[in-house]
């Protein structure tokens, strides 16, 4: 698709905003609206075009606001309807666009429609909304199938009845404070519609759609083979829970629905595919716009897996029109500084990792924090532990909060100008972050966040970046030229973008020739004459 006719959101980076440890503006220690509204020069001056906000809708906080209470209405945590509007017109001003999570798989058991299927009692219309089964056993005291929960134990929860006796149960595949909504019922498709347009009329760009995957149960609701739960963000194979053909019926009608609007309005989905065709199916033409990739997210340090992931990937979604979104990190995954190895070594491949994405074709989807270098947290006390999936596990597994520790904006000790200086903030935040603050960064040139500034401005400026192909480069014996493998021996990678632009990265242990070039716009680290790095990445012109 040509540069000046794609909508918006193709070749758009987006900064995600986990609301919680952004920028709190009323000082209790949790991140709000009026800390979003309060940095949105930052994020201007980082060079971002849209944010996606998490969810900040009335919420039990069971999971952190993924459990909504009320869909139309704000948390008082994070703010109001007012403090929303106040941030979507600021955000306008400045040319930025947002996007909100939509949360359709589950609600909160606090939600209106739960409590009243509670109250209503089995085969009422008002339990119809969600997935409530007897259970099996001689009384019903087994539940109806093995699924097991994403956040560890039973996928099911048996309720007390209106009588008081034990009854019927419900599914969860996330917390018993998340039940599945029933997605076969019109009810909860039509209120969904009405969601959906109750955002866009307040002039939202667009949604993050969480768990895209999960709507549709296979009927029957049939055990799985080992009853395994695959972990959070694991490979999702084929499932009864997962990945369902009549989930892309959804999609297609909320495509309708975005597109009644005007000004491009855009969904993404975070699904968990099988693979990139998989993955593909929910962007077809008349479905959603985007899907997270979290094939490279998930690909090793290796310039092979690097290649085989972007060429699937950009096979697989050209296939079906669409463009690429690339992801390196979000709320629900270790940090990946930490993931390629912590230290220089991950801060390095980190730089590089940064690069090579931004040259990719397509979108790109950053995760607050990462543009400051900061780690996993990998050693907050087991009393400061919030994330449901340390209770539910029977503190077996940790869960996500090492990558949701608050950002630091300023100063020397905690809470690094996140919250008022005598306030605990919702995680601690460790007391080895000074040089990592926006404040220390911004000042020094060779700081992440500087080359994440640098390097978003580049992209740009550059008519090759962004929208478009990609052809590989490949190494012979005086370098590189043009061909299919894209590698210099199995550690380095280089491919060109069209006018003049060529991005290299070198992923082993020893220095590799640049390609031929004529200038170099922005490397991860400094060169040393014509030689790329290890764990570097370069952006040439030629
Ligand atoms: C995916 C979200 O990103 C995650 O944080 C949440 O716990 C689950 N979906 C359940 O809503």
């Amino acid at each position: 698709m040509h540069a000046s006719t794609a909508p918006w959101w193709r070749d758009a980076v987006f900064y995600e905003i986990y609301i919680r440890s952004f920028a709190d503006g009323n000082g209790d220690g949790v991140g709000d609206l009026l800390g979003v509204r309060s940095r949105l020069q930052y994020l201007c001056d980082l060079g971002v075009d849209a944010i996606w906000l998490t969810p900040f809708y009335t919420s039990p906080m069971a999971d952190h606001g993924y459990d909504v209470a009320d869909y139309r209405a704000v948390d008082p945590l994070f703010g109001d309807l007012a403090q929303i509007d106040a941030l979507l017109a600021a955000a306008r001003e400045r040319g930025l666009r947002v996007i909100v999570d939509l949360v359709p798989n589950h609600t909160s058991d606090q939600h209106e429609w739960f409590r009243e299927a509670l109250a209503a009692g089995p085969r009422s219309p008002e339990r119809e909304r969600y997935m409530f089964r007897p259970g099996r056993g001689a009384s019903g005291e087994l539940p109806p199938n093995n699924w097991t929960s994403r956040f560890g134990g039973p996928a099911w929860e048996r309720v007390t009845e209106p009588d008081g006796q034990p009854g019927e149960w419900y599914l969860h595949l996330f917390a018993p404070e998340q039940p599945d909504l029933n997605w076969r019922n019109p009810e909860v498709v039509e209120e969904f519609d009405d969601v959906l347009r109750f955002w866009l009329d307040r002039g939202v760009d667009g949604f993050r759609i969480d768990v895209a995957h999960g709507l549709f149960k296979e009927p029957g609701l049939p055990d799985t083979e080992n009853g395994l739960h695959p972990s959070m963000l694991g490979y999702v194979g084929p499932s009864p829970m997962w990945n369902q053909p009549e989930v892309h019926g959804v999609y297609r009608r909320w495509r309708r629905i975005l597109d009644s609007y005007d000004d491009s309005r855009m969904a993404v989905a975070e699904a968990w595919a099988q693979d990139s065709e998989d993955l593909a199916r929910y962007v077809r033409p008349d479905e959603l716009n985007q899907a997270f990739n979290f094939a490279f997210l998930q690909a090793p340090w290796s310039a092979a897996a690097l290649r085989d992931v972007v060429n699937e990937s950009i096979q697989a979604t050209a296939g079906v029109g669409a463009a690429t979104t690339w992801v390196l990190s979000n709320h629900d995954v270790a940090r990946h500084v930490t993931r390629y190895g912590d230290g220089e070594l991950g801060r390095r491949r980190a730089r590089a990792a940064l690069l090579f994405m931004l040259a990719l074709p397509g979108s790109v989807y950053l995760y607050q924090g990462e543009e400051l270098g900061l780690p996993e947290v990998a050693d907050l006390p087991e009393e400061a532990l919030a994330d449901p999936i340390w209770e539910r596990s029977g503190h077996t597994e940790r869960g996500r909060d090492g990558c949701r520790v608050p950002l630091p904006w300023s100063g020397t000790q905690p809470p690094y100008g996140f919250t008022s200086e005598d306030v605990q903030p919702w995680l601690p935040m460790p007391e080895c972050w000074s040089t990592l603050t926006v404040a220390a960064q911004s000042e020094d040139p060779d700081s992440m966040l500087s080359l994440y500034r640098t390097a978003l401005r580049a992209r740009k400026d550059h008519p090759a970046l962004g929208n478009g192909t990609l052809h590989w480069l490949e190494a012979c014996r005086d370098g590189w030229s043009g061909g299919e493998s894209g590698t210099q021996g199995p550690h380095a990678l280089a491919f060109a973008r069209e006018p003049g632009l060529v991005c290299a990265i070198n992923c082993g242990d020893t220095p590799v020739a640049l390609p031929e070039h004529q200038g170099m716009l922005l490397a991860s680290e400094h060169l040393d004459n014509d030689k790329l790095p290890p764990n570097t990445a370069v952006w040439l012109t030629r």
